[in-house]
């Protein structure tokens, strides 16, 4: 899909579907909407009247202009009630009515549209970043395996900013959603791949692409290097399957001087039967989309080098599939991960925070960032406790959680912060080893797999991402269709853009 930005009024606009948005709640419209009114002989008030819009979120209504205004058809969008309450705008709300306009128009057969969303506390770069992600991951699709692919596709869309001193801003935001969105489609396309393709041999390809698009240093370490390393945590995971593993370290620097160093893990078990400890049927079922982690660290390179913060970011992903086999890890082995710590397996199914103890010690060691954050598809317990709709925060750092959740706000992802209770690291003792992967005590798993992999940390300010729920949905979500979501691109991409003047 095009993007452009143009500074004409909406009823100047020639486009097939003129787009704009409405708060509920409102009686007069603003001037920019209620000239399109006027120009259509009042129409668009008449059909909203009579088909009771009234701004709802995603609520929309459509009118013909018949040839009145330069575009041929106008929808209307519902933005749901205008949010004062926090002194800035909403973006998630213009994001989702450009997300359910722009897949409508899509629908609706049209091959250009034009967006115009009311001012309402956002910025113009703001706004029109807002509408691109809206546009762009609203009519994302899947569809390489689909002999019969859906036709309809938007070739066009424009953001509007009639106010000239809205433009440069404006335009700004264009490129910026382009770029935060492309990313969150990397993502999704990698997690929405089959394990069958999706092999962690595919996965350093991948990285492979990326960084060489980019200009991004990468290093891949087979099974011998990392086993050589001490990674015994890791290389006990992979050891029961035939595809080889691989460990991924990609670093992007900034043409000047560093202000921080960031690494950022993601967990990449391309496919978790479980091992030995097999999953049920049911259970295994979904189980492609264990490397959304890793898949979201390699949306973020993608995006990296288009923006150019000024700070070092490396991305690490040990990955590999989990299979039971003759040469399988088997519960009660002891492995010893590469901080030394030795690690009892009570459950050959509790392996991403064996694969994630590596890639963290190997962060620490030789890293050594100021920060890390680590995203994984890591417990069922987390959908339990938060449903498929808010991610797990886990961390060792009040500051760096705190900035982890307000872009999570702005990027309109929802995460909630579990407690890393000390007392239920009791559960994970082993009699025989340092540790054990699974706690003997019931309940809270999602904080015993924080607890678990904070061991491994060496007290660098450290959080953990738990999206075991948020990263594959089951139905159509305002942002995008069944499938892999790209949950934390955005957020990660924000906090980066937040985190760049820091020391
Ligand atoms: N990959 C799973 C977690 C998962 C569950 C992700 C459901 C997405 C949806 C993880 O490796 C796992 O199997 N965790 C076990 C841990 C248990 C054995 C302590 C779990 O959560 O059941
Ligand atoms: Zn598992
Ligand atoms: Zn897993």
């Amino acid at each position: 899909m095009d993007l452009a930005l143009e500074t004409r009024k909406p009823a100047e606009a020639r486009t097939d579907v003129l787009v704009l948005g409405r708060h509920a709640g409102e009686g007069r419209p603003p001037a920019e909407i209620a000239a399109v009114d006027r120009a259509l002989g009042g129409l668009l008030s008449k059909v909203s009247a009579s088909e009771k819009f009234e701004g709802k979120p995603g609520q929309l209504s459509y009118v013909h202009t018949g040839g009145k205004i330069p575009a041929d058809r106008v929808l209307v969008v519902g933005l749901g009630p205008r949010k004062r309450e926090r002194g800035r705008g909403d973006a998630e709300a213009v994001r989702r009515a450009a997300s359910a306009a722009v897949r409508r128009a899509r629908d609706l057969g049209a091959a250009t549209v034009a967006v115009f969303m009311p001012s309402d506390g956002l910025s113009p770069r703001e706004r029109a970043q807002a509408i691109v992600e809206g546009g762009l991951l609203g009519t994302y699709r899947f569809e390489k395996y689909l002999k019969e692919k859906n036709g309809k596709a938007v070739r066009t869309l424009t953001v509007l900013e009639p106010d000239r001193r809205g433009a440069a801003g404006a335009r700004e935001g264009v490129r910026l959603g382009r770029i935060w969105a492309d990313a969150t489609c990397v993502t999704r396309d990698l997690v929405n791949e089959p394990a069958n393709v999706v092999t962690p041999t595919f996965l350093a390809r991948r990285a492979g692409e990326i960084a060489r698009a980019g200009g991004l240093k990468l290093r891949v370490m087979d099974r011998a290097e990392c086993a050589k390393l001490g990674m015994g945590a890791y290389v006990g995971v992979a050891q029961g399957s035939e595809e080889p593993p691989k460990f991924i370290h990609l670093t992007y620097t900034p043409s000047g001087r560093a202000r921080r160093r960031v690494a950022i893990v993601g967990k990449g078990i391309t496919f978790d039967s479980g091992g030995l400890d097999l999953k049920t049927a049911d259970g295994m079922l979904r189980m492609k989309d264990d490397m959304a982690g890793a898949a979201a660290v390699l949306g973020l390179f993608d995006a990296l080098p288009r923006l150019k913060p000024p700070i070092e970011v490396h991305g690490l992903i040990a990955a590999t599939e989990n299979m039971p086999s003759g040469t399988a890890q088997r519960p009660g082995d002891i492995v010893r991960a590469m901080n030394g710590l030795t690690i009892e397996i009570g459950n050959t199914d509790a392996e991403g925070r064996l694969t994630l103890a590596d890639a963290l010690a190997y962060a620490a060691k030789h890293v050594e960032p100021d920060e890390m954050i680590d995203m994984a598809t890591l417990t069922g317990a987390v959908v339990i406790a938060l449903g498929q709709g808010i991610s797990g925060v886990m961390a060792s750092d009040d500051g760096l959680c705190a900035r982890l959740l307000a872009a999570a706000d702005a990027a309109g992802e929802r995460m909630w912060r579990l407690p890393l209770h000390d007392e239920y690291k009791e559960g994970l003792k082993s009699d025989i080893a340092d540790l054990n992967n699974i706690s003997s005590q019931r309940g809270a798993g999602s904080i015993v797999a924080g607890l678990f992999m904070r061991e491994f940390t060496s007290g660098v300010p450290w959080a953990h991402l738990d999206i075991a729920g948020t990263a594959f949905t089951e139905r159509e979500l305002p942002l995008g269709p069944k499938g892999a979501t790209g949950v934390t691109v955005r957020t990660l991409l924000g906090y980066l853009a937040a985190t760049e003047g820091r020391r």
